[in-house]
């Protein structure tokens, strides 16, 4: 009986700290496969801009906020002397828009919070896909329908290669699937 238990506690002194490893390796495993995965991301803004009330109700085209998106790797967020080419005059009376004047008074301007934000070892450049004809809505979902920005796509790395594989959209283009296309 003795015999018994001391081997059921040594036995437990070697299972407990196993099976801790387990956790943590599982822990791991799972940050593993949710890292990167920021879809349904929508932080709010330090004023509410809509892009449903921009792109969406008023068709404001998405380059004449985004102006540098078919020209470099980046997409650009608009100056706020962009958003002053109509609310000098649009909007007066509105408490984000007299905000927005004050700030620029004092020569400010707002910090808009990042909504998508992949790693810094991942190389991507807007142009190239623009170029190709590829639409926002492939990459971002709908923005002219959203309120507030979301992140819609997983920009893991199989989202990139599936479609440099296997262009749906033109199946004559195949972009480039070396690694060092997007890793350098
Ligand atoms: C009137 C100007 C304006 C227009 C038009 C506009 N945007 Fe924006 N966009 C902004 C501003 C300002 C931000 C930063 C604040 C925010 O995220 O809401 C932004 C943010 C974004 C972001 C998130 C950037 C990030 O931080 O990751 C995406 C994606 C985006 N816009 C796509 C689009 C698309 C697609 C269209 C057209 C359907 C469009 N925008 C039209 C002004 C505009
Ligand atoms: C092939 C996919 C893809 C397409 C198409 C695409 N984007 Fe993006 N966009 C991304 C990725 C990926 C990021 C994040 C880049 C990063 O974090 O380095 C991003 C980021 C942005 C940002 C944040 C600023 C920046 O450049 O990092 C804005 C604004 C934006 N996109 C607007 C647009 C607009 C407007 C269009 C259409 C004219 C568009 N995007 C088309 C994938 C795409
Ligand atoms: C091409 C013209 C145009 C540009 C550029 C523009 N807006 Fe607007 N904005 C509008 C219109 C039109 C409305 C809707 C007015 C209404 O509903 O009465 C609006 C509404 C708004 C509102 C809602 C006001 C409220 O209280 O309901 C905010 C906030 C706003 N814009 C911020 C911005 C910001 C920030 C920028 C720059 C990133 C910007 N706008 C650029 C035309 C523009
Ligand atoms: C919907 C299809 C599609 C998606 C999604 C896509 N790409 Fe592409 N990508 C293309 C096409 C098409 C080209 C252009 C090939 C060309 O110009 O010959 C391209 C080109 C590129 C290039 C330039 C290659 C070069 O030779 O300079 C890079 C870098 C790149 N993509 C990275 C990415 C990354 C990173 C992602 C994911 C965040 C992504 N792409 C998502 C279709 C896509
Ligand atoms: C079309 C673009 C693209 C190509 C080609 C590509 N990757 Fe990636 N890679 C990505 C993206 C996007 C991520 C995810 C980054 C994140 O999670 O934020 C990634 C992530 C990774 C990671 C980190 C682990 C992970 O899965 O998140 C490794 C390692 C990696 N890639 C290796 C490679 C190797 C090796 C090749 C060549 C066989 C390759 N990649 C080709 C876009 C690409």
């Amino acid at each position: 009986m003795h015999q018994f238990i001391k081997l059921k506690s040594s036995r437990l002194k070697t299972l407990l700290p196993l099976s801790f490893i387990g956790v943590v390796a599982l822990g791991g495993v799972f940050a593993w496969y949710s890292l990167g995965d920021n879809r349904g991301y929508a932080p709010d803004q330090p004023i509410p801009f809509s892009h449903k009330r921009h792109a969406g109700d008023n068709k404001i085209p998405c380059q004449y906020c985004h102006s540098d998106v078919d020209k470099s790797r980046h997409a650009t967020i608009p100056s706020m002397n962009v958003c002053m080419n109509c609310h000098s005059v649009i909007r007066q009376d509105s408490p984000s828009i007299q905000k927005m004047k004050q700030l620029i008074e004092q020569g400010g301007s707002f910090e808009w919070v990042k909504v998508h934000d992949m790693a810094d070892f991942v190389f991507f450049n807007h142009k190239r896909h623009i170029a190709q004809g590829i639409a926002c809505e492939t990459c971002h979902g709908n923005v002219g329908e959203m309120v507030k920005v979301e992140q819609k796509e997983k920009f893991n790395m199989g989202f990139c290669v599936n479609c440099h594989r296997d262009n749906p959209l033109n199946p004559e283009l195949k972009a480039s699937t070396n690694c060092n296309t997007c890793h350098h």
